[in-house]
């Protein structure tokens, strides 16, 4: 039986375009779906967007367009991104469709039946940017905490979720399971916020109509997080629960931004646990970027646009340098001059200039055809455990996540195969006839290391783990048995690789 895994992104907002912001969660995910494939897993890597609320309600008027007809805009321009940047999602869902919008009543009406959702009255400070209700002690100077805009004072008639009921459960559900929230510091915040009490959530908006009705009282639209969060069980059929539901929930991950913990690590948690179903194994929570030292934001005009920076840079490199740079769970800057850095020294110097030397070198001296090893030497055997420790090393970092420590692991190998040519310096040898099978089982070694290397780069850059794989003779896609020591046949033929990342002017930049 094949073991199943299940990454989510958050649903994305179609009021706004495809910023750096979303291309990180995706980019994360896809890293993630990428190497469990590689290792036998059967995926299921959902993205999509969030297509309800008011706040679509009011761009689409202000663009004079339907709703439906900017989320159908908008969600292209997600798309063809994804395609830019290879994101290798199973599905994408839209909040607008048919499948999704069955599945939220449906939850809703059992939640209502069970009694945990009860018809009442609401008053309270509502932030029409945030989609938020706040209490007043949570106001400051009236505006909203999260995003400093005024709030407006709101009295209607509201569906409510008896979150209250779950606050106990919930409590003991993070504190049995410490992996539930990630990274840690989050946890705690979690906590803290859990132990202040629980209040009951309004789960019903009657101020718009863009949305899915509430089941039997269509004056009423279903609370847009309750429409959004669902999406992660609807996209796998549910409420049928055989077919992929069975397969896939519990999820394994749901990545998210920081900014959107307490909806995924306290709501919707509850909504889980009222309608009778598992828990999310984890929530992990990623870091901010801000932009040359500040923050991101349209009045700035200093939005990072990612199709630019693919036009610019190349997918791959951006895709290394985002996960590179910053620890996942940790605000990081984005500079022009740091994605330079990143490229000319981690990728060109490092990366592609080891895989030139190699491959130019057995073209030199064996006419690029692989010869079977002699007798690994001391210093050949400490670079094969350097390659096999690499292997461990970058599973157990993605298994937490930890995607700059799994490429650091990655790159101390490239570093080391640098170190090895020039420990070994097959210059030399080559000129000696009597060192010839020594020379074979040097150029093996790193070949063997480099192979290995690129099944793993696989994850974070495709295209250019194809390309050095074709170089190297490898024709497989990158799967586990290819992460083995050994696998490289001899009499393979090797082609000299042409520079995979040139070099790019700094200064100019
Ligand atoms: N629609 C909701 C999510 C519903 S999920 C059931 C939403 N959408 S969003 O489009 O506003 O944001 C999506 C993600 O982008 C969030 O995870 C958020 O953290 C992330 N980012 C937005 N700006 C960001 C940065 N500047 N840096 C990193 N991530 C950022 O919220």
């Amino acid at each position: 039986m094949s073991r199943a895994f299940y990454v989510t992104t958050p649903i994305y907002y179609v009021n706004d375009v495809p910023h750096i912001g979303h291309a990180y969660t995706t980019l994360a995910a896809d890293v993630l779906a990428r190497y469990r494939r590689l290792k036998g897993y059967e995926v299921f890597f959902l993205t999509g967007t969030d297509e309800h609320g008011q706040k679509v309600e009011k761009a689409a008027n202000a663009a004079g367009e339907t709703p439906q007809e900017l989320a159908d805009r908008v969600m292209k321009r997600f798309q063809a991104l994804w395609e830019k940047l290879d994101i290798s999602y199973t599905d994408f869902i839209r909040t607008t469709q048919e499948r999704h919008k069955k599945g939220v009543s449906k939850i809703f009406k059992d939640v209502m039946e069970k009694g945990d959702i009860y018809l009442g009255e609401y008053e309270d400070w509502y932030c029409t940017p945030c989609e938020t209700f706040w209490t007043e002690t949570q106001l400051i100077d009236y505006k909203c905490p999260d995003c400093n805009r005024p709030t407006e004072k709101l009295k209607e008639e509201s569906y409510f979720f008896r979150m209250s009921k779950y606050q106990e459960q919930l409590l003991a559900h993070i504190e049995a399971n410490p992996d539930f929230i990630q990274p840690k510091s989050r946890r705690n915040e979690i906590i803290s916020f859990v132990k202040e009490g629980l209040r009951d959530l309004s789960v019903s908006r009657t101020t718009f109509s863009w949305g899915i009705p509430v089941p039997g009282n269509d004056k009423h639209i279903i609370y847009v997080w309750f429409d959004a969060l669902a999406n992660y069980i609807t996209a796998l059929g549910y409420p049928e629960e055989s077919g992929n539901f069975d397969k896939f929930w519990p999820v394994d991950a749901h990545l998210i931004g920081k900014d959107i913990l307490r909806f995924h690590a306290v709501y919707w948690p509850t909504f889980l646990m009222a309608a009778g179903l598992p828990l999310p194994k984890k929530v992990f929570a990623h870091g901010w970027w801000t932009i040359e030292g500040q923050k991101m934001s349209k009045s700035l005009q200093n939005v990072v646009e990612p199709n630019m920076l693919v036009e610019k840079y190349g997918v791959d490199a951006v895709r290394y340098f985002l996960l590179r740079e910053v620890p996942f769970g940790l605000d990081g800057d984005f500079s022009h001059s740091a994605l330079v850095h990143r490229i000319n020294s981690d990728l060109a110097n490092d990366l592609g200039n080891l895989l030139n030397r190699s491959t130019a070198m057995l073209n030199k001296y064996f006419g690029g055809t692989v010869q079977a090893p002699a007798d690994l030497t001391d210093m050949d055997l400490a670079y094969q455990e350097k390659t096999r420790e690499m292997v461990r090393q970058v599973d157990m970092h993605l298994e937490e996540l930890a995607f700059s420590k799994a490429l650091q692991a990655i790159w101390e190998v490239v570093s080391a195969g640098n170190k090895y040519i020039d420990e070994t310096a097959p210059w030399t040898l080559a000129k000696d006839p009597v060192q010839k099978e020594r020379l074979a089982t040097v150029m093996y070694c790193l070949l063997e290391s480099q192979r290995i290397v690129y099944q793993l780069v696989s994850a974070f850059m495709p295209q250019t783990a194809v390309k050095a794989l074709s170089y190297l003779g490898v024709t497989d896609a990158p799967n586990e048995n290819g992460l083995r020591w050994g696998g490289l046949e001899s009499g393979t033929q090797v082609t000299k690789a042409e520079a995979l990342f040139p070099r790019i002017e700094e200064k100019a930049e």
